[in-house]
């Protein structure tokens, strides 16, 4: 055989041999508990899109009250009408939430206490990456606005909720990003003297870390749970979205369609769908083992070390302090 011939033979050969037992290892984790949801409310934020959707319907499909909390109620309703057609239930409703608005954060907030009888389960799903420095509403940077501090207002909003529910969890879908990252820089959280859109969502996914870690610790003894986690690297959800409007401006549209088409094969062997990457919110979310299971940060439905930064709980006090400051829980 020619040289060229046997070397194609032998890696398609290695491919078909291999591809198995990787996209098996790409996977990761499964949620093997079969634990029912029935009774119990749930909020999952950012639930229209990616891996919230298929956490959402997860929990209905366990019986649960689902609440999909989004910013584009459109959007929201045609995932809600989805799930309960596909689940058969019916008890998946929809709030406007955006997180990127403290008020739209207390407008939400205020509707949940006062219609819904009881909270067990929030999931801080929803969240953005590498955007241009856009500000919210609030005058926040976006990533650390959305992603950390529209979510600890509403946690800290929905608390006494949670608390009469117990035992209730709260899950936040950090990244394994957090690592990538040697702390919160408190002389310039808001990025404003300089900003790097990769630094500033790893340090966002930081802080949710972090968030995590001294909620636990708040909530101790209160039969509240609270836990981080990674989901996996999910290249089919739309969280790339302003990486790709980058490209496109960077490369024009056929290099970006070229680089986009690239990484997506790449990932579609060692990445995980979305199905894959839902895996350990629901975990967290229902399994019976993790009942007391609190202060901890999740990758592949088991406990994970973090990084350094994401384990400094004199960083995460301070996070939490000036949190506070900065969504008017406290002046
Ligand atoms: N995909 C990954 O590889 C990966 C890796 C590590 C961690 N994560 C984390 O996983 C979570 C879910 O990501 P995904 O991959 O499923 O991304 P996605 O498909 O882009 O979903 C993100 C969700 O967040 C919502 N959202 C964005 N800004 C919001 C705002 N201001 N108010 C309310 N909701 C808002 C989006 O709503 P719209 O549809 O209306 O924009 C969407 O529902 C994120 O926290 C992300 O950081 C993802
Ligand atoms: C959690 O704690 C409660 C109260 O102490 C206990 O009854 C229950 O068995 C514990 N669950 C697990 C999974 O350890």
């Amino acid at each position: 055989m020619a040289p060229l011939l046997r070397f194609t033979a032998i890696t398609v050969l290695a491919a078909a041999v291999l591809y198995v037992p990787v996209r098996r290892w790409a996977a990761g984790g499964v949620c093997e508990s079969q634990a029912r949801m029935d009774g119990k409310t749930v909020i999952i934020t950012g639930a229209n899109t990616g891996i919230g959707k298929v956490t959402a319907r997860d929990m209905a499909e366990r019986g649960a009250r689902v609440i999909l909390a989004c910013r584009s109620l459109e959007k929201a309703e045609e995932a809600a009408k989805e799930i309960r057609s596909q689940t058969g239930n019916k008890n998946v409703v929809v709030h406007k939430l955006d997180l990127a608005s403290l008020t739209s954060v207390r407008q939400f907030a205020k509707v949940i206490n006062d219609a819904e009888p009881r909270l067990d389960v929030l999931i801080n799903n929803a969240g953005v990456m590498h955007t241009p420095r856009w500000e919210t509403e609030d005058g926040f940077e976006m990533q650390f606005g959305v992603n950390h501090l529209g979510p600890f207002l509403l946690t800290n909003l929905l608390l006494d909720k949670l608390r009469q529910s117990a035992p209730s969890r709260v899950v936040t879908v950090a990244s394994l990003a957090h690592t990538f990252t040697s702390g919160i820089d408190f002389d310039d959280i808001n990025s404003q003297n300089s900003y790097h859109l990769e630094k500033a969502y790893d340090r966002s996914k930081l802080a949710n870390v972090l968030f995590s870690r001294e909620l636990s610790k708040k909530l101790k003894g209160t039969g509240v749970t609270s836990n981080s986690l990674h989901p996996g690297v999910i290249m089919e959800s739309d969280l790339m979205r302003y990486r790709r409007d980058e490209w496109q401006g960077k490369f024009g549209e056929h290099v970006a369609s070229a680089l986009r088409k690239v990484v997506g094969a790449i990932f579609s062997v060692f990445g995980k769908t979305v199905e894959e990457g839902a895996q350990t919110s629901i975990c967290c979310a229902v399994a019976e083992d993790l009942e007391n299971t609190t202060g901890l940060y999740f990758s592949d439905c088991v406990p994970k070390e973090t990084s350094a930064a994401g384990m400094d709980d004199e960083a995460a006090a301070r996070l939490w302090d000036v949190s506070e400051r900065m969504v008017g829980l406290k002046s």
